[in-house]
């Protein structure tokens, strides 16, 4: 009866998910030449000690996912809620990790009353001046660097019709960045965008954009490439080669948001074999990075700790995009990640 009963146990077991990713767990940070970063929810940071054991062990560079967005800073006017964030920074320096600063300018994330607003041109530029100003003279010495604009083109090149176009018109991008270097000209400045991996019309109309500003004389220190890809799209030469481009016109490239999404051919996808796609994937893309020049690589910040915290679980639970499955181990990915790091730039 025992021998059946033990029988019985190492069968079931058989279907239990095993953790062995294929590498050893280090600190990806230590073994890298540039910040790793990661997109960080402050209350799981300091309730769920599985979050926090990797999130410091793993990552120098905390990017708040939704904390630094005007909803929340801002949620009634000229009323700025800093005192969670400013525990989080009192947190980063105690452990020497670095926050990046996302997002001042977008379309979303924005408070009901500042979507509801009305008033003239001036009042708008106002808003706005005042919102990144504010913002940015809090954190200054602090947040070092900022998402000064997120996502403000569409796919086919043209500008998004977002509040601030249609309240202030086009060069809302030009104030945005110049009221942020008027209060902080030590902070770097970053247009965010996603879909710049790939080489098409969005990705062309932004480096444009940039660089006329630019030659104009307005800061704008670098350009975050999403990078929420998929097994097979787009493909890594794409990236490579748009990552290049970026680096070439003189931007610093920050891969803002990584995530590698189980889908193939545009179906979601699961098993062992995906999970190595995914792990080749990050192998090529950090691979990628790392053939950049030292001085433009700002660094790669995963867009999520484990894949039960990603924004895409939320939609689909087998997305399973990011480097520690949802039980907070690593994954083959991890270890994609890790050899990526390991290999030694040309
Ligand atoms: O915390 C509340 C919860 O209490 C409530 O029950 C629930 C009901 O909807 O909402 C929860 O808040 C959500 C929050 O994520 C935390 O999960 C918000 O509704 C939701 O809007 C918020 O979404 C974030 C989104 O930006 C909008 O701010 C995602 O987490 C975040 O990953 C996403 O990040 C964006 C980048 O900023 C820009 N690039 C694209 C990226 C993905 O959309």
């Amino acid at each position: 009866m025992r021998k059946f009963f033990v029988t019985g146990l190492l069968f079931l077991c058989s279907f239990i998910p095993k953790n062995n990713p294929g590498c050893n767990e280090t600190k990806l940070y230590q073994i890298a030449k540039f910040p790793i970063g990661v997109a960080l929810d402050p209350e799981k940071l300091m309730k769920d000690e599985n979050y926090w054991k990797i999130a410091v062990n793993q990552f120098n560079s905390f990017t708040p996912e939704i904390l630094l967005k005007p909803k929340f800073l801002q949620p009634s006017r000229a009323q700025f809620e800093f005192s969670e964030m400013d525990q989080l920074l009192t947190y980063c320096e105690k452990y020497n990790i670095r926050v990046h600063g996302h997002t001042l300018i977008w379309h979303k994330g924005l408070p009901a009353w500042m979507e509801k607003f009305k008033g003239s041109r001036q009042d708008w530029e106002q808003l706005m001046k005042d919102h990144i100003q504010s913002v940015i003279k809090h954190f200054k010495g602090r947040i070092k660097s900022w998402d000064v604009v997120n996502e403000a083109f569409n796919d086919d090149g043209t500008l998004r019709k977002n509040i601030w176009l249609k309240n202030i018109g086009e060069d809302y991008i030009e104030k945005a960045f110049t009221y942020a270097t008027e209060m902080d000209k030590d902070a770097k400045l970053f247009y965010n965008d996603y879909s710049l991996e790939v080489n098409g019309p969005k990705q062309k109309a932004v480096l444009k954009y940039l660089q006329d500003l630019r030659s104009k004389g307005v800061k704008i220190d670098g350009i975050g490439m999403q990078m929420h890809v998929r097994l097979d799209y787009p493909d890594i030469t794409e990236i490579n080669k748009s990552a290049r481009k970026i680096h070439e016109a003189g931007f610093l490239v920050h891969y803002s948001e990584l995530d590698v999404s189980l889908i193939q051919k545009g179906i979601f996808t699961s098993g062992a074999r995906a999970l190595e796609r995914q792990k080749e994937r990050m192998k090529d893309i950090v691979k990628g990075y790392m053939e950049l020049s030292e001085v433009s690589r700002f660094g790669i910040t995963l867009w999520g700790v484990s894949d039960n915290d990603s924004w895409l679980s939320e939609q689909n639970g087998r997305a399973r995009p990011v480097l520690f499955d949802s039980r907070y181990r690593t994954k083959p990915a991890y270890c994609g990640f890790l050899e990526g790091l390991e290999n030694k730039p040309k």
